[in-house]
């Protein structure tokens, strides 16, 4: 704690904005104020150890190209991250090499090719009639006062990623403790200490899942991690495990945040929730809800060679913290960025998904589930009030709450 006191001090008399963005805990409730700032510096901010932007241009220009690579080379990383990757024995997580999101091309063609044909947005649509059920489901056993993260938005994209991939949705409470301890994983700056509980929760995941595909080897369904044991042989385990671990684990620890950040915003703007209840259009709010609060704030790339992007030159080696949540509030895209809208005509134009190679590969299945959760939600519950404070998720790449208490009157 002392340390992260003066780690704060420190950035703000250095007005180190991205140092100030990971240690200060008001910037974890609220960061959009030092996005602004960051941008007004420039569409690239050169720091000690990276650089950052919170321009639109430039964080898409640099996640399209191919002068950017994952930064999974451990040289470039902080010293406790490369000693844990690097170190015999290291844990296979969802961040780091082979998972989809930590290699370059041409790896991460071919393991995306695996598990591409799954996700389409036509077999995705299919999907849509249990999507909607499932909700009104768990919506049929809420009544009078809940939290309506720990009893809907949580337990929705947890049971159909379970249903894909195959694995018993009886586990579902125990995935998502895995998946909340396992999620501080996507920040910077952790301590040994809450290293050693990420890597804990993965090891206990990757022991279950051995396990798994263990009994699919022997009795095998017709989902996709079946398919992935029988039919490619020229998978190791530990490629495996990375693909299911990060199907499963990016398949609901992203789109509870994006229901309950939904939630919050529909109730925190009452006029915008009336639209939507008299005239529909909550395919467009479910982009607006992404793009003003988005679930994932930041990704990284490395330069891979001197390039540059927007307009703005690059050198090699170059880290660069790209600012999701920010490029999404920027000016020259979003007309009026801090205002909340639900019929805003661009409002799809956000990086919430990424973009290039590394979008994200479940945006089609995240956008049914967060109209459908959201719809479903308000059109049976149209006077659902706050009754309670919230409580943040303590992790600042994840933006989405813990706990988020409803009082639901039919
Ligand atoms: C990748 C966001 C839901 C699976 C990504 C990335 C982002 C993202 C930002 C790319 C990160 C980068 O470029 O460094 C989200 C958000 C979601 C969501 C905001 C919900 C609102 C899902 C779901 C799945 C999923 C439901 C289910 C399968 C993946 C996978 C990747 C990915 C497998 C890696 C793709 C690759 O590296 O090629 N997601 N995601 N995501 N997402 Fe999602």
């Amino acid at each position: 704690h002392g340390v992260a006191r003066f780690a704060l001090s420190r950035a703000r008399k250095q007005g180190d904005l991205q140092a100030q963005l990971f240690t200060d805990p008001a910037a974890r409730a609220d960061p959009f104020p030092i996005y602004a700032r960051i941008r007004s510096r420039g569409p690239v901010v050169r720091g000690k150890f990276m650089a950052t932007t919170a321009s639109h241009a430039v964080a898409d220009g640099a996640l399209r190209s191919d002068a950017f690579g994952v930064v999974s080379d451990p040289e470039a990383l902080p010293p406790l991250a490369r000693w844990l990757m690097t170190r015999p024995n290291r844990t296979v997580g969802p961040v780091t090499p082979p998972s989809l999101l930590a290699v370059d091309p041409p790896d991460h063609t071919r393991y995306r090719k695996l598990v591409s044909k799954v996700f389409t947005a036509r077999a995705m649509a299919a999907l849509r009639p249990r999507v909607a059920s499932l909700a009104d489901e768990l919506l049929d056993g809420l009544s009078g006062r809940s939290d309506i993260v720990g009893s809907y938005a949580s337990l929705l994209p947890v049971t159909i990623i379970a249903e894909i991939l195959g694995v018993p949705a009886d586990m579902r409470s125990q995935f998502v403790a895995w998946g909340s301890t396992a999620a501080p994983v996507l920040d910077v700056g952790l301590s040994y200490r809450e290293y050693r509980r990420v890597d804990r929760a993965i090891r206990e995941l990757n022991g279950w899942m051995s396990g798994h595909f263990a009994r699919l080897r022997r009795s095998p369904g017709d989902d996709l991690l079946s398919r992935l044991v029988q039919e490619e042989e020229s998978l190791t385990e530990t490629e495996l495990l990375a693909i299911a671990g990060l199907l499963l684990a990016a398949g609901f620890e992203t789109t509870v945040n994006l229901i309950g950040n939904g939630v919050s915003l529909l109730l925190a703007h009452p006029s915008q929730l009336a639209l939507l209840l008299a005239e529909g259009g909550w395919d467009n709010a479910v982009e607006e809800i992404l793009r003003y609060e988005s679930p994932v704030q930041n990704t990284a790339r490395r330069a891979l060679r001197d390039t540059e992007v927007a307009g703005v030159p690059v050198r090699a080696g170059t880290f660069l913290s790209i600012l999701i949540g920010g490029a999404n509030r920027d000016p020259a895209v979003f007309a009026d960025p801090e205002r909340f809208d639900v019929r805003r005509a661009n409002a799809r134009e956000h990086l919430a998904f990424s973009s290039g190679v590394h979008y994200c590969l479940g945006a089609s299945l995240a956008r049914i589930e967060g109209e459908e959760a959201l719809r479903r939600l308000f059109e049976r519950y149209p006077d659902l009030t706050a009754a309670g404070r919230p409580r943040r998720r303590p992790t600042r790449t994840l933006r989405g709450f813990d706990e988020l208490p409803v009082a639901l009157h039919a």
